[in-house]
């Protein structure tokens, strides 16, 4: 299909393909939710990246290195350059892992009476998921509270919703229907501001005082505003 989201939908409405009327409100409704779902959520979690790489230099600057190296004089890294780029895609996966955007996904209601390791939960009861703490569990991740982009240049775990093990983005039919989106959001954004600049903290700070205090909320951000200098890098 030709044209942007809004184009297909007003197409939709035009064409009368859908089982019931679909209207201008339908479409605004549909937009908010991904203006309010994709927004907020990818911008907290590239805050997230950025902290956590500023805090282990060695690793910002194997990082720059791999971007660097590919990105040569190129102004800007695009979508086919990030299949080279496999540490990257390794560093948004543990980003992702340590600090999910929503750590409790979306509340949902259990549809009739269930049961779960022996307990009885009744329908129509809330249900929170538990996905950072999922992240986090020391049975399933070694050295679980560290921010070690490598473990995932070996493993096949992906947050894409596949592996029970790391669900940021939910799990199931219902998972966040916006994954390629945020994915690729996350790996262009960061392959670019991590490639273009060396970044440096504020002067009189240092790496151990960059702290990973979050704010309440259903998208979890940094409470504490991270401040950096950039250096724009002339190649
Ligand atoms: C890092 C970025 C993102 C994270 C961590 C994230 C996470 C989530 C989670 C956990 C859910 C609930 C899934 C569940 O209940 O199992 C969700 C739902 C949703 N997400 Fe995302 N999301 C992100 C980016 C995006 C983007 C870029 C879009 C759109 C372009 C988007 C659109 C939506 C929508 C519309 C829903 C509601 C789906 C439904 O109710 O069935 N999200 N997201």
């Amino acid at each position: 299909m030709e044209g942007d989201i809004v184009d297909i939908l007003l197409r939709i409405k035009e064409n009368g393909t859908t089982s019931f009327e679909l209207t201008l409100d339908h479409i605004k409704a549909l937009l908010m939710n991904i203006i309010a779902g994709g927004s907020d959520t990818v911008s907290a979690a590239l805050v997230w990246a950025m902290a956590a790489l500023v805090k282990k230099p060695l690793l910002m600057k194997k990082l720059q290195a791999e971007i660097r190296q590919l990105a040569g004089e190129k102004d800007l890294v695009d979508e086919k350059d990030i299949e080279k780029l496999p540490y990257l895609r390794a560093v948004v996966k543990e980003s992702l892992r340590l600090y999910p955007p929503a750590p409790l996904l979306v509340p949902r209601e259990t549809a009739k009476k269930c049961s779960v390791n022996g307990y009885e939960i009744e329908g129509g009861s809330t249900v929170y998921v538990n996905a950072w703490a999922i992240a986090r569990d020391p049975a399933m991740w070694e050295n679980e509270d560290e921010f070690l982009p490598e473990r995932f240049l070996e493993s096949g775990l992906d947050p894409r919703g596949q592996t029970p093990e790391l669900i940021p983005f939910g799990f199931g039919r219902r998972r966040c229907p916006g994954i390629g989106m945020a994915m690729a959001e996350m790996e262009l954004a960061l392959a670019n501001v991590v490639g273009k600049f060396d970044w440096e903290l504020p002067v009189g700070m240092k790496e151990e005082d960059i702290d990973f205090e979050v704010l309440p909320g259903i998208t979890m951000h940094k409470k504490n505003a991270l401040c950096l200098l950039p250096k724009l890098v002339i190649a």
